[in-house]
């Protein structure tokens, strides 16, 4: 989001909304993408996604009522929560509400002594493509509550809470990666996170010539939620056959002791688990060295994975990986594309020649129905004078 030509619109809906008062703030968070360590972050292992240049903003201010009265400009919806009402709810649902009262649920359950505030909620991500445009939100919401209550918290406790919110309030039982990169991330860099230590190593993103693209399927599965946990039951009963606590401690030998104990699918899991791993770190390492053939061989490698032993994929996705990194259209091929964030649906990042982007476009505009960008690394989220 160009905040420097967004501030007066944001301004003039708020008061319209609110009425005139104080100056309102607003907390920014941006979208993110993964580049490579799919579906590890839950079984204890590495990421490496970037942020971009596409936000969610909550733009408030304080108010005297022990209430968050809200506005969702993007569907104006508008809807008021009592502060001092605010429990765990039984059945969660992946509403705008929900994550803006798991949130404040999170950060209440942590000791943050939430105050009264109005709230306006817009976002230039586009929903449900991958993007991880419910982490922006919960982070927003988060760093917005805290600014009202004059609390701070560090970056990865309040992922922590966000991640929280989501498993308890939206019902998806996530890894820590969408919250931490939204958080904690430099401009400029990929940000490789060890999920079991919480560990964070900043990587410069210095490729001359060339990008990193999202393209989007349009495709959204409604059953995507109840898949994701599935693969996520499906790893923590194979680390437990395993005798490890999570996929990230499995090796050959603990492998060999349970020969023929996990299921055909189980040990297709495992292996994507694995060499998915290995791929991140060898991943950063060819970004440090700027070598585009290893990182396009790594992505491609990532996404047959993700295809063939986590299925994940689908065909929309699938068409577009190779389409992407096929000679067609009198377009270069791009060095590596895959399928990106949790599957069945959403969008393929792409590394390609910066100059080549509009080619790329063109060719494969039947089959990135949901829209195309070029990316730069953003930066973490943030509170912002207006
Ligand atoms: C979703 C989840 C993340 C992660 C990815 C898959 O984006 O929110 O925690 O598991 O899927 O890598």
């Amino acid at each position: 989001m160009n905040l420097k030509k967004s501030r007066i619109s944001l301004l003039k809906s708020f008061e319209q909304q609110f009425g005139p008062g104080p100056r309102p703030r607003a907390a920014l968070a941006p979208g993110r993408v993964n580049l490579i360590g799919e579906h590890t972050d839950y079984n204890g292992g590495l990421v490496l996604p970037m942020a971009i240049d596409r936000h969610t903003a909550v733009v408030f201010r304080p108010s005297e009522e022990p209430y968050l009265c809200v506005y969702a400009a993007d569907l104006k919806e508008r809807a008021a929560f009592d502060l001092t009402k605010i429990e765990r709810i039984k059945l969660p649902t992946q509403s705008w509400e929900n994550y803006l009262l798991g949130t404040a649920w999170a950060l209440k359950e942590k000791g943050v002594g939430l105050v009264g505030g109005d709230l306006l909620i817009t976002s230039d991500l586009p929903a449900g493509a991958g993007l991880s445009s419910s982490a922006a939100l919960e982070v927003a919401v988060g760093l917005a509550l805290l600014a009202l209550a004059g609390e701070k918290m560090d970056a990865q406790t309040l992922a922590l809470c966000c991640q929280r919110a989501e498993h308890e309030f939206a019902g998806v039982r996530c890894g820590i990666m969408d919250q931490t990169v939204v958080a904690r991330a430099k401009a400029g860099h990929a940000l490789l996170l060890d999920c079991r230590s919480l560990e964070v190593t900043h990587v410069p993103i210095k490729l001359k010539g060339l990008s990193f693209a999202v393209f989007d399927t349009g495709v959204r599965h409604k059953l995507a939620s109840s898949a994701y946990n599935t693969r996520r039951a499906e790893c923590e009963h194979a680390a437990k056959v395993l005798g490890v606590k999570s996929l990230r401690e499995t090796n050959l030998d603990a492998q060999l002791k349970a020969l023929g104990k996990l299921s055909a699918a189980e040990e297709r899991r495992v292996r994507h688990i694995t060499t998915e791993n290995a791929r991140v770190v060898q991943f950063a390492s060819a970004l440090k060295r700027g070598d585009a053939n290893e990182l396009g061989y790594l992505l491609k490698a990532s996404h047959t994975s993700l295809m063939l032993d986590y299925e994940v994929s689908c065909s929309e996705l699938d068409d577009l990986v190779y389409e992407l990194v096929s000679p067609c259209c009198g377009k270069d091929p791009c060095p590596g594309a895959r399928m990106t964030g949790g599957g069945f649906g959403g969008s393929v990042v792409a590394l390609l020649k910066t100059n080549n982007f509009s080619a790329c476009r063109g060719a494969v505009a039947e089959l990135a129905k949901g829209g195309c960008m070029l990316l730069s690394p953003g930066e973490g989220a943030k509170v912002v004078a207006l």
